[in-house]
């Protein structure tokens, strides 16, 4: 047996040393026994019962598990070490599509690890929350946070990149991080005590909170998952939270009764896209929908998939969800269905880069199969759950024409059962908007003879034209 003892629970130097040392070495990963030295711990080392052995040879394994491997490190799930080393242990071995194996059980496991410090950065990010502190004359600005994952470390450079030109301390449980303008340091754990209670910064939380809560999209379950309550303690914006909700009706009330004024379109129209524009409401749900916990779809999904475009796309086109490729690469129509799309839409003169892209439902359903995953049709309920998205895609972008690819996108989109031959290729008025169905591309892919499929392809790319057509007449 060997045992690794690392010097603190995210040493990735540590362990990807004793990694690399134990594969090149032939050491399994059944003879390997990995730690974390205790901080008292001073004589740890001498535990380990046999010396590491001295490696030769070359190891490399691929950039993707090797950034995976990077998150997973920071779970607190003590298994994590032994984990990612069987991962690169069979890496090593020439195991190369490994990481694509996502119904494998210790791939499927990383990928969760890794989904679940995603999910704690990213409230991490979004709910520190820094007091300020006065001592003899200098401003020092600090923060109680209580991640579930060993995050600290790996965000600290997202913290000083934000608040560069402040002194601060962000203090955690097991760990704390400083910054003093010009380096980063770590520190031992800390408690809520440490953290200042008289609170000059409380009151502009509470402002800032006040001015971007919009009582129009109030939904007080979407709120406490977004914010869940275990981080309302620390966050001074959230004693304004009771007040909003009780206000919230009479404030839409007097939002629908105000003229608007709209705000100027970007002049270049296509040039940026969803993500270029972090003030819009769509990029601030291309950031939420991550986290989308409103049907159970996204459990075994590798991640949500949204839609994407430009912001003032004319035409907008909505399949019904991520399939195997898109999945693994997070954007939509990008696997055998999209590339189908593609190439019928340069037939029918559309340019995909001008249009908004989305899916009815926003992760892939599948049923495993050996290490396969076969696409599964979501049901009602999950493209219901999954509506909440795509409205406010919709909303946001006001297309002038939504076209609907298949059954599912017509159900999500028309609120009732669609048959495809019957409502197909023509145009059917939308809310001031013009809809237009016709079939899902992947209903071609599963065509089985060559000239059904042909003849399909051919009604397929006039139904995209006369959609486009529209454009001139809406
Ligand atoms: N099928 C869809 O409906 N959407 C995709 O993004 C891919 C395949």
């Amino acid at each position: 047996m060997r045992s690794v003892v690392l010097a603190h629970e995210v040493d990735w130097g540590g362990w990807r040393d004793a990694a690399r040392t134990l594969a090149l070495s032939n050491v399994p990963p059944d003879e390997v026994v990995w730690s974390v030295r205790a901080p008292s711990d001073l004589f740890a080392e001498q535990a380990e019962d046999m010396p590491m052995p001295k490696p030769s040879g070359v190891f490399t394994v691929s950039r993707a598990l090797v950034s995976l491997a990077e998150t997973v490190i920071q779970a607190r799930e003590p298994e994590r070490f032994a984990l990612l080393y069987r991962l690169i242990w069979r890496a090593h071995a020439g195991d190369k599509h490994l990481l694509e194996q996502v119904t494998d059980p210790e791939v499927n496991r990383a990928n969760r690890f890794a989904q679940a410090v995603r999910r704690d950065t990213h409230k991490m990010r979004a709910f520190v929350r820094f007091r300020e502190v006065v001592e003899q004359g200098v401003t020092r600005y600090v923060a109680w946070f209580e991640p579930s994952h060993f995050i600290v470390e790996a965000n600290a450079a997202f913290f000083v990149r934000r608040f560069a030109t402040m002194t601060w301390s962000i203090l955690t449980p097991y760990r704390s991080a400083h910054w003093n303008g010009v380096e980063t340091s770590f520190g031992p754990g800390a408690s809520p005590a440490d953290v200042p209670d008289d609170d000059k910064l409380a009151e502009y939380w509470r402002t800032y909170f006040s001015s971007i809560f919009n009582p129009a999209r109030l939904k007080i379950s979407a709120m406490t998952s977004e914010m869940p309550r275990k981080y309302w303690r620390n966050l001074p914006e959230a004693a304004a939270i009771p007040d909003l909700i009780r206000t919230a009706q009479a404030r839409v009330d007097a939002m629908v009764n105000t003229p608007v004024i709209s705000a100027p379109k970007p002049t270049n129209r296509f040039a940026q896209t969803v993500t270029e524009l972090p003030s819009s409401g769509l990029a601030r749900a291309a950031v939420e929908v991550a986290e989308c916990r409103r049907c159970h779809l996204w459990e075994p999904a590798t991640q949500t998939v949204f839609g994407e475009g430009p912001p003032d796309a004319q035409i907008m086109m909505i399949g019904e969800q991520p399939g195997d490729k898109e999945d693994l690469a997070g954007r939509p129509f990008v696997g055998p269905a999209g590339q189908l799309l593609d190439r019928a839409m340069a037939e029918a003169g559309i340019d995909r880069t001008q249009v908004y892209m989305t899916n009815a439902v926003k992760h892939f359903k599948f049923e495993p199969r050996g290490k396969r995953r076969i696409h599964a049709k979501p049901d009602t309920a999950e493209i219901m759950a999954c509506k909440f998205w795509l409205e406010i895609e919709r909303a946001e972008l006001a297309p002038k024409i939504t076209l609907m690819l298949g059954a599912t996108a017509a159900r999500a989109v028309l609120g009732r059962a669609v048959t495809i031959s019957r409502e197909r290729s023509k145009p059917i008025p939308l809310n001031g908007s013009t809809g237009f169905v016709t079939v899902h591309p992947s209903y071609l892919l599963r065509l089985p003879d060559e000239e059904a499929k042909a003849r399909e392809y051919v009604a397929f790319v006039a139904d995209l034209r006369a959609a486009a057509a529209l454009l001139d007449t809406v």
